[in-house]
C-alpha cells in the first residue's frame, strides 16, 4: 500500500481521486494551501468510507510525506504550486492531473509554452521527479460513487517506465484501465483532449464525457 498526497485534494477531481485510492486501502494525504482546509476535507472522506485512511496537511508537508505526489491543481495555481511541493516532491513519482484551458474561454484548449503542464511541471522539478501526466481525461463526476464502473481509460504519459507502470497500477486500484502513451511531451494530446470533452459535455448537457479505447487488448 502506498502514501499518496493529494495536492489540491480538496478540490473536485483531486478529492474524488482520493477517494477511490483510500478506498482501495492506501494512506491518503490531502494537501491543501490551509491545512486547516485539508484537514477538513479528510475527515469528509473518513467519514464517507467509514475508516481512517485520510490525513490533512499543508501543500509542502504533505508531499514531503508522501511517497507518491498527485498535482491535482487548476492550471492557473499550477507553477505556484509546484513551488511549494518542489522539495518534498524530490526522489519520488508526481502525477501531474492538471488540464490547462483558455482562462478566458474554458471550452479551449490553451497552449501552454513548456509544451504542456506535463513538460512544465518536470522542467521545473528537475530530472530527479519522475513525473508522469494521467487522469486528465477522468470527470470527478465519476469518482465519487466508489462502486460506479468508470467504463473511462487513462492516457498516461512520462518518460520513466517504472513510474508509469505504478501509475498505471494506481489507475486500476481507482478502478479504471490506463495505458502507457509515450514520453511526457505526448502529454499535451492527454491534456487537450479535456477541452474537447468539456464542449461534449455542454452540447450533451452532461458533465461526464470521458474516453474509451478501442482495439487494445484488455
Ligand atoms: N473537475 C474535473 O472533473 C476534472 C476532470 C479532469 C481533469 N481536471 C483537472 O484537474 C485539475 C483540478 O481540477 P478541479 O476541478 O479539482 O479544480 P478545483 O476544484 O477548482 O481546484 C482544486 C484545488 O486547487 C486549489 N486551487 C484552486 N485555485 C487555486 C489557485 N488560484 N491557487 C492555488 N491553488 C488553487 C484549491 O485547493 P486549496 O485551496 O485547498 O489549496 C482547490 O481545492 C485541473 O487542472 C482540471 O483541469 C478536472
Amino acid at each position: 500500500m502506498t502514501t499518496i498526497a493529494v495536492i489540491g485534494g480538496t478540490g473536485k477531481e483531486g478529492k474524488g481521486l482520493a477517494l477511490r485510492w483510500a478506498h482501495a486501502g492506501h494512506s491518503i494525504i490531502i494537501g491543501s494551501r490551509d491545512a486547516a482546509r485539508a484537514e477538513t476535507a479528510a475527515s469528509e472522506l473518513n467519514d464517507l468510507l467509514n475508516k481512517d485512511a485520510v490525513r490533512g496537511l499543508g501543500n509542502a508537508d504533505a508531499a514531503q510525506a508522501a511517497e507518491v505526489v498527485v498535482l491535482s491543481v487548476p492550471y492557473e495555481a499550477h507553477r505556484a504550486t509546484l513551488e511549494m511541493i518542489k522539495d518534498g516532491a524530490q526522489g519520488k513519482v508526481l502525477i501531474d492531473v492538471t488540464a490547462p484551458l483558455d482562462p478566458a474561454n474554458k471550452k479551449k484548449a490553451y497552449r501552454v509554452p513548456e509544451g504542456s503542464a506535463g513538460v512544465a511541471a518536470q522542467q521545473f522539478l528537475g530530472e530527479n521527479v519522475r513525473v508522469v501526466s494521467a487522469f486528465q481525461n477522468v470527470s470527478y463526476t465519476h469518482l465519487s460513487n466508489v462502486e460506479e464502473d468508470l467504463g473511462c481509460d487513462v492516457l498516461v504519459c512520462g518518460n520513466d517506465k517504472a513510474a508509469k507502470q505504478t501509475v498505471i497500477a494506481l489507475a486500476k486500484d481507482a478502478g479504471m484501465a490506463a495505458f502507457n502513451a509515450g514520453p511526457i511531451e505526448n502529454s499535451v494530446v492527454a491534456e487537450g483532449l479535456t477541452a474537447v470533452l468539456i464542449n461534449i459535455n455542454i452540447a450533451f448537457k452532461i458533465k461526464n464525457a470521458g474516453i474509451h479505447l478501442t482495439g487494445v487488448p484488455r
